[in-house]
């Protein structure tokens, strides 16, 4: 029996590594899950051969009164700072003046807590957190729970290594929204939910929390034989640690600020929160020569991004009503610097938000901008209170139509239900006919504004009868009769899109560009669509239940019916071009693109290929043909190049393209 459990450790150890790790599952969950009960099954049988580094032994262990203190055994160092171009190059001029030119390795600054993990003769003993560097807390329980660190290394010797252990933007969205529902305080970010998971006494409640990390650096890496930091780096990796992707090597201190520009971007896109980037001087050798202060590495630095969230003072609330009715509380901000722009309004959510965070008109408040989200109150400082705030009573009325607002059941969300709402109007037809919809150029929202006062545009179709008021707009003040022909050209032309913008323009609920293009391209024509029922429409990938009722549900409606049929009068196209496909060496591959592309936008470069009949994904696995990568391509080019997928570069891409043209 012994053996059959050491078969089924290994394979499972083997299995988390591959799915944690390494992003590539080979094996279903379904029968993860039944090697795991056989396993738990055995080991409950045979309690002799329990093992607390069992793969079994991840879900948490028992209730702590408290953390054991324990002295590390190397101090743990922190990091100078930098914040500026400037700064940096200065920080490199004096290093190279001291020892010659260098190379750099640079990596995510990742937004967690340092931790320390120790193993003896390849088994995981101890975890450790940072503590004030000289002295942390033992909280291995917490940290075996986290499943791509493996429990077992082939290398028996006895070493420690260092990292971050962080939570994920979506455990730590999916854990917020468990909170919200709860009515429980939510956490502000996701390094106090890594921290406030760590110092769980209960691993259980650590366990649920989904934490993960990153491993980046190997004290006294050189007496395992290593020369480099980035070898150390490539060492652990081998033996199933996880190590950062973006960490690349430099020649240069201008080419690392031009990797932090980069990053600067493309930290938007990670799964995980980075608070800047950590440069290291690469050569252990050298690292030796340049040495210590008191408190930190002079071979290393940490670039730390401008601050994403500012002190500012909520002057008001007021209330905007989206094209589905919703009625969302905004903030209306005294103007504040924040992340390179200037901020005078940020979402406040909904009504829960505003009271559980107790929010008031007056109070000082810290906003935060997450890349190209809309900027959102975190929180108000209670302390600077000097008695004039008060609090914001939710309207009962729409500020817009002055119906009633409603709060259904099930929702945090106000709504304003009646159809006939100006900003419900102006809204869906903005929508209409903005870039990703119809692409009507000249009709943004204020000139849609302007024309529904005027009483010429009430209801999406409207848009194609403008025609009929050519000599009032015409005299519009700032409406030329060039601006007048543009629009109207830009009327025409829109008609013959193809489905899939307008049924994104409509505006049915759930149903989004991606949703939409799998629609058209699935049923190519609206007549087919409006047919579909329910059942149809879940077999299809990619369309939910919910999506598909939202969808059954819309062209139920008779005013939607009427809406296709005053479209489909003035010349609308309805169908999605199925000839358009044209034949090319992408027609029927499955294809990834990842980075930043410079000569195609994202959108540009998926409609082209999707054009020429190829299927784009958004990741990498053993189905995928191709990945087409740009600048910064981080995880999904390696896992595309670990599973020997064809990969191209934009330029490569871009000589098929010119050659296919
Ligand atoms: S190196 C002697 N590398 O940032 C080496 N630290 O502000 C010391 N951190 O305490 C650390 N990502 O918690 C290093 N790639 C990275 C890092 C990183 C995050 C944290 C770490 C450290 C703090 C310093």
């Amino acid at each position: 029996m012994k053996e059959r459990i050491e078969e089924l450790r290994g394979l499972l150890n083997q299995y988390n590594i591959e799915y944690h790790v390494l992003d590539k599952p080979t094996i279903s969950d379904a029968e993860y899950d039944r090697l795991m009960r056989e396993l738990i099954d055995l080991e409950t049988k045979y309690p002799e051969f329990m093992d607390p580094l069992s793969p079994s032994q991840r879900i948490g262990g028992p209730v702590l009164d408290e953390f054991t203190k324990i002295q590390h055994k190397r101090k743990m160092m922190s990091l100078g700072n930098v914040f500026s171009e400037e700064e940096l190059k200065s920080w490199a001029k004096k290093i190279e003046d001291e020892v010659g030119k260098v190379e750099f390795c640079a990596e995510c600054k990742i937004d967690g807590l340092a931790m320390s993990i120790e193993y003896q003769g390849g088994n995981f003993v101890q975890a450790v957190t940072r503590g004030d560097g000289e002295v942390g807390e033992d909280v291995t329980q917490n940290v075996k729970t986290i499943r791509s660190i493996p429990m077992n290394v082939s290398y028996r010797e006895e070493f420690e290594i260092r990292g971050e252990v962080y939570m994920p933007k979506s455990s730590f969205e999916a854990l917020n929204e468990g909170k919200r529902q709860q009515g429980e305080p939510e956490f502000a970010n996701p390094r106090n939910a890594a921290a406030g998971s760590i110092r769980q006494l209960d691993s259980k409640i650590a366990a649920s929390r989904k934490l993960d990390a990153f491993w980046y650096h190997v004290p006294d890496g050189e007496t395992y034989g290593l020369k480099t930091h980035y070898e150390s780096l490539m060492w652990i990796k081998d033996m199933g640690f996880r190590v950062n992707e973006n960490t690349t090597l430099f020649q240069s201190i201008d080419d690392v600020w031009k990797f932090i520009e980069r990053m600067t971007i493309e930290r938007n896109n990670l799964p995980y929160e980075i608070d800047g980037i950590v440069i290291k001087v690469n050569n252990y050798e050298v690292q030796e020569q340049l040495g210590y202060t008191v408190k930190v590495p002079k071979w290393a630095i940490a670039y730390k991004f401008p601050a994403e969230e500012a002190v500012t003072r909520l002057e008001d609330i007021f209330i905007t009503v989206g094209r589905t009715g919703k009625a969302t509380p905004n903030a209306k901000l005294t103007p504040v610097r924040l992340a390179g722009t200037t901020v005078s309004a940020a979402t406040l959510h909904n009504e829960d938000m505003i009271n559980q965070k107790d929010v008031r008109i007056g109070d000082l408040v810290v906003v935060r901008k997450a890349g190209d989200i809309i900027p959102e109150v975190l929180r108000s400082i209670e302390d600077k209170r000097d008695g004039t705030q008060v609090p914001f009573i939710f309207p009962t009325l729409c500020p817009d139509c002055g119906m009633p607002l409603h709060r259904f059941a099930d929702e945090a969300a106000h709504y304003c239900v009646n159809s006939d709402c100006p900003s419900r109007i102006v809204n869906s037809i903005a929508h209409f006919a903005s870039r990703d919809a119809m692409n009507i150029d000249g009709l943004g929202e204020k000139k849609v504004e302007q024309f529904h006062k005027m009483g010429w545009l009430n209801k999406v179709d409207d848009i194609f009868k403008l025609k009929e008021y050519r000599d009032e707009i015409i005299s519009l003040d700032k409406f030329g009769l060039k601006s007048y022909e543009n629009l109207v050209e830009a009327i025409d032309q829109c008609k013959s899109n193809a489905l899939d913008k307008l049924l994104f323009g409509l505006g049915i609920r759930q149903v989004g560009a991606k949703a939409a293009r799998i629609l058209a391209n699935r049923y190519k024509t609206m007549d087919a669509l409006m047919q579909a029922t329910l059942s149809d429409l879940i077999t299809i990938d990619d369309i939910g239940d919910i999506t598909a009722d939202a969808i059954v549900t819309y062209f139920k409606e008779e005013a939607t019916l009427r809406l296709i049929d005053s479209l489909k009068s003035s010349g609308v196209n309805m169908v999605q071009e199925s000839d358009a496909t044209i034949e090319s060496s992408f027609t029927g591959k499955t294809i990834v693109l990842t980075g930043s592309l410079q000569r195609f936008s994202r959108n540009e470069a998926q409609e082209y290929l999707e054009k020429r009949g190829a299927t784009v994904t958004g990741s990498v696995s053993k189905k995928t043909d191709i990945v087409i990568y740009g600048e910064a391509a981080g995880s999904k080019l390696e896992k595309a190049q670990a599973l020997k997928i064809q990969t191209m570069t934009e330029d490569e891409f871009m000589e098929i393209v010119e050659r296919e043209a």
